[in-house]
């Protein structure tokens, strides 16, 4: 597996472009299932993510091409395998969302079970529950859930958590059901609103996306549509708090702020000037940066996907901070890593309280998320020496070309194959 080297010290400076985001294109990509014909989806990142469901998709019957990198056509005319398989499923748990649409359009699904993994247990029970509110018969056995409708019919379906590929899988179950269905307590993030930009311009009905209600009143078909994938906020975060560790100045082109509020007022308060433009930002860090306190929360809270880099943040910062978990029970995996670096940690349930302190010192490290391993990276730029970040595989799955984009910026990163 790849190592990512980086040396630390240096000031970044110049442009960076953002990719499409992950999250916006896996259900997007699995929408696709829902229309007989060629759809076609611009903007789309180069990720291993991205890689499983074009294959996750292949796999179920649907045509898949490539044209160009960033460019992916499907056509699902051809859909008749109703299995998504372990095999499949394990290497990326967002594989779920195929669940919503193999039942909208076979009236049944085989979806292998995903399980837990590194940030938490991660449930698929609200899924399972809100089919069934829709009609369908579900079954666990043998690892895998069974979903089996004869027709799908609208129901109102509340979330006791809020939940994005939850919420995501219902709106794609729905759009093809009889009569109305009512998200209550839905996700409310810019991927909902996006994957309900796509459904509708297929000719869905939707209404409220973006709200914690959202209403779908079934239509009897779809039609093929060409979209494009909006920008990644949690790489423009990432590269938002790169940008305030080191005390740089860059410019972040082809992002969308207004999807960035919550960290944009955070990295205000530890000192970063940010000036916001329709699609680009310009951010200046500060030599001094101010510790703040960080609480996780469904948007347009604080995102967990960014809770890792900012702690990093906050381990050289003047003071003390207290970075609370309130989505996954276990997104904590990499203070380890970053206390062998030198930073003043200490976790008690699902609050951190760092103690920031001057310089990170440089270490071999590695983390089992994705989220964890870019933290470590972002560590890297500012630790004094050379650090190593194995397990590159995991940093893959969600950054395109991290490294490369960075080392454009003028960090001293490269790539080592291994
Ligand atoms: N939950 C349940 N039951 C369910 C579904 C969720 O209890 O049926 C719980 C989860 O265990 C968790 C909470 O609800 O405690 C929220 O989980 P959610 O379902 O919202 O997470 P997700 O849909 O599996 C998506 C992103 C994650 C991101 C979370 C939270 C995708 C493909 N993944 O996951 O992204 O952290 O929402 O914002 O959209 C990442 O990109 O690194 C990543 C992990």
């Amino acid at each position: 597996m790849d190592k990512i080297i980086v040396e630390g010290g240096w000031r970044l400076s110049g442009q960076v472009k953002i990719s499409g985001a992950k999250n916006a294109a896996l259900p997007i990509l699995a929408a696709a299932l829902l229309v007989d014909g060629w759809c076609e989806f611009t903007n789309v990142p180069q990720l291993r993510d991205v890689d499983s469901i074009k294959q996750l998709i292949t796999h179920l019957g649907a045509q898949v091409e490539t044209p160009e990198p960033g460019v992916v056509r499907i056509n699902a005319g051809g859909l008749c395998n109703h299995e998504a398989p372990y095999d499949l499923v394990r290497k990326m748990r967002a594989s779920v969302l195929v669940l919503g649409p193999l039942v909208a359009r076979l009236q049944k699904a085989r979806v292998s079970l995903p399980g837990g993994c590194a940030i938490g247990s991660r449930p698929i029970n609200l899924h399972l529950r809100g089919l069934q509110r829709l009609g369908a018969r579900i079954e666990l056995e043998h690892g895998y859930v069974e979903a089996a409708a004869e027709k799908l019919c609208g129901a109102d379906i509340y979330f006791d958590v809020v939940t994005v590929t939850g919420t995501e899988n219902m709106m794609m179950a729905a759009v093809l059901a009889e009569g109305v269905t009512v998200l209550k307590n839905a996700a409310r993030e810019p991927e909902i609103i996006a994957l309900a930009e796509v459904l509708t311009q297929m000719g869905a009905d939707i209404q409220g996306a973006g709200t914690s209600e959202i209403t779908i009143t079934g239509v009897s078909a779809l039609q093929p549509v060409k979209v494009a994938i909006i920008p990644d906020r949690i790489e423009t975060g990432t590269f938002m708090t790169a940008a305030a560790l080191t005390g740089s100045r860059i410019e972040i082109c082809d992002c969308e702020p207004t999807h960035l509020n919550a960290v944009i007022h955070k990295l205000r308060l530890t000192g970063a000037q940010i000036d916001i433009r329709k699609d680009s930002l310009t951010i200046q860090g500060r030599d001094e940066i101010a510790s703040i306190d960080i609480k996780t929360l469904p948007y347009p809270g604080f995102p967990t996907d960014m809770q890792a880099q900012f702690m990093v943040l906050m381990s050289v910062a003047k003071g003390l901070s207290v970075i609370s978990e309130t989505i996954f029970e276990n997104r904590f995996i990499h203070v380890s890593e970053l206390k062998r670096m030198g930073a003043d940690i200490t976790v008690s349930g699902n609050t951190a309280m760092v103690r920031g302190m001057a310089a990170l010192s440089a270490a071999p490290v590695m983390a089992t998320d994705l989220r964890a391993s870019a933290s470590l990276i972002l560590a890297g730029l500012v630790a004094k020496g050379r650090t190593e970040v194995q397990r590159v595989y995991h940093l893959d799955r969600g950054y395109e070309a991290m490294e490369k984009k960075f080392a454009a910026l003028g960090a001293a990163i490269k790539r080592l194959p291994v």
